[in-house]
Order: C-alpha cells, then structure tokens, then sequence
C-alpha cells in the first residue's frame, strides 16, 4: 500500500537525530586520514565488520570511540553538511540535531571547535531548504558536574542550542541526576527533552521523573509508556512529544516497537519517526517510515499524521508550523 515514493513525497521534520551517528564509513575513512588517525580499520568492509552490536551498550561501545576521527572544525562542518544534504534528500524540512559536546571535549576538542563546524553547515544548509537547529545532549553516564561545566561553556553559543537532552548509557544514571541542569537550561530559554530508552531498568520510573519532575517537553524513545495508562494520558493531554526510531530499535533493543508506536498514535500522542544513528542502523528517516509501514501495514493516514506529529512536537515557531499543518 505504501510506497516509498508515497513517504518521499511528505514534507518532514526529524527531532531524533545525533549528527556523531551520521558518520558514514566513507567519511569515517576520509577524516582518520586527514587526521593521521588510526582507527584499525582501512577499508569500507572492515569499518562495516567492525559494526556488530545487539544492545545499547554494545552499540555504545563501537559509537563513541569512532569519534576520534573528528578533530578539526571542518570535520564537524563536513559531518553535519553531509547529513544536511541526505535529510534535503529525504525530503526533510526541518531537523532538530542532537550532538555530545562531552564525546569531543572530554577529548581535548574545544566546545568552541565543536559547535562552530555543526553551526557554519547549518547556515550553509539553508540553501538546501532544510532549517535545522541544535539540541546539546549531556552525557548520562558523565558525572552532573561535567554536565554543570558543559553548560557554562555553552552559555556564550546559547542562541545557537534550541535546547538540552540526554543520551549514552542510562543503567543507573535516571534523569533526576541532571534535575538542575535541566531547570539552568529552562532559565537560559532552552527546551527540554531526554532519552528514556526501551526497557532499560526503571524505564517507566524516568519517563515520570523527566515528565513530573522535570517537565520536559519531549521523551526520546519512551514507547514503554504504553505500560503505564496515567503516562500515556498525560503525554496526549500536555502534547509531550515521542521520538521513535523504528530501526535503531531493531538493531539494538528486542524489536521495532510497531504495535507501541501504533497504539500510541491512535490515542493522539504527538509520537513522530526518526533515525537515530542513521550510519549505523541502516537507513535514514524515509527508510524508517518504510520499515515500519511495511511491516506493521500502514495505511496512509496513519503516515500523514506521523509527519504532521513530527511538525508539532518541534520547537518551530506556530507561524513556520503552520506551514506544514
Ligand atoms: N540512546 C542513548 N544514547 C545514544 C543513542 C540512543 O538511542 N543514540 C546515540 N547515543
Ligand atoms: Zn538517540
């Protein structure tokens, strides 16, 4: 019923998206050379053999040490630029970009270096009608004075970060860790949202906290909630938007999440499809939506609300949504 030229042909918007998971093999390669850095692989095949993960941590493991290639303001520039285009390709209007400053500056990078390279190709990209904007994630697993840090350093680039989230390893690190934090970013005018991935322990436990305590505007994620009624209430009546990413989810968790995400979108949950880590799971957004319109039988409604949620669970102004709704 749906076809791949049916999902191009909808306008988009990706709210789930870590440009460091946008790294393909090809450019991977590219920068390990430029940056005389070995990374112990010099092929495409033996990057992609290198890509064997079944779980979160395991992803994790192969993930964050791949980052090493990225050292110089142009290799964050060439990052981003590349996955602009493929987004322009896909037909994606608007893209709320996720990056770990900690990943680089816990490497010696400067904060500075970072987010001049992701900000200069989100100019350039403007050209390619894609309006994109730049989420900073703190690392859960780092201690809430690195993430105390971070923000500071980010304070002079305020205006280019739309807002914070939350993503790495969340056994043991709930989002009540990062509680002020959250409320400095709120006070600085950021938006908020956190990962609260897919059956991790105490799942449902952090999705309350991140809602209740610590009013984020979105959950990244989260289709566990269907487990909790309440939850599921309070995301629909306070339009809490849900970030899913159906083929990060049959990589690294237990499955695609279909029937969640279904049941999610017939209660009016604003609940939207993304990539994720497009470089490593296998496809970018329009591959997404096709895996699980195929497999779970959409029908083409279903997929137009989709888009329309991915539209108004971000943090466009309502005169530039409305453009889409
Ligand atoms: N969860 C946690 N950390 C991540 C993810 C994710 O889905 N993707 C990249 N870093
Ligand atoms: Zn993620």
């Amino acid at each position: 019923e749906i076809t791949p030229e049916f999902i191009q042909g909808l306008p988009k918007a990706e709210l789930h998206l870590h440009i460091e998971g946008t790294l393909e093999p090809e450019l991977k390669l590219e920068l390990a050379k430029r940056n005389k850095v070995d990374i112990g692989q010099s092929t495409i095949e033996e990057v992609r053999q290198a890509y064997q993960y079944d779980d979160l941590a395991s992803f994790l493991a192969v993930y964050y040490p791949a980052m090493q290639v990225l050292q110089q303001e142009q290799d964050f520039y060439d990052l981003a630029f590349s996955y602009l285009r493929r987004a322009a390709e896909n037909n994606v209007r608007h893209v709320e970009i996720f990056f770990d400053p900690q990943a680089h500056t816990s490497r010696d990078i400067s904060f500075e270096t970072v987010i001049s390279g992701l900000h200069r190709a989100i100019v350039d990209a403007r050209a390619l009608n894609v309006d994109a904007e730049l989420i900073m994630c703190f690392l859960r697993d780092f201690s809430k004075e690195s993430a105390r840090k971070t923000l500071l350093e980010a304070m002079p680039y305020k205006d280019w970060i739309i807002g914070v989230g939350l993503d790495s390893d969340e056994h043991n690190n709930p989002p009540l860790k990062f509680a002020r934090q959250y409320e400095d970013a709120a006070a600085a005018g950021m938006h908020l949202t956190a990962h609260c991935d897919i059956d991790q322990k105490d799942s449902i436990d952090h999705i309350r906290q991140a809602l209740e305590i610590m009013g984020v505007e979105r959950i990244d994620h989260g289709t566990n909630i269907v487990e909790d009624p309440d939850l599921v209430d309070f995301v629909v009546n306070h339009q809490v938007g849900l970030t899913s990413c159906p083929l990060s989810n049959s990589f690294v968790r237990p499955q695609m999440k279909g029937e969640e995400i279904l049941q999610l979108l017939s209660k009016g949950a604003k609940i939207c499809i993304n990539s994720d880590d497009p470089a490593y799971f296998g496809g970018y957004i329009n591959d997404n939506y096709y895996a699980l319109a195929d497999q779970f039988n959409l029908t083409q409604q279903q997929v137009i609300q989709l888009a329309r949620n991915s539209f108004e669970a971000s943090w466009i102004s309502d005169e530039k949504k409305a453009l889409y709704l």
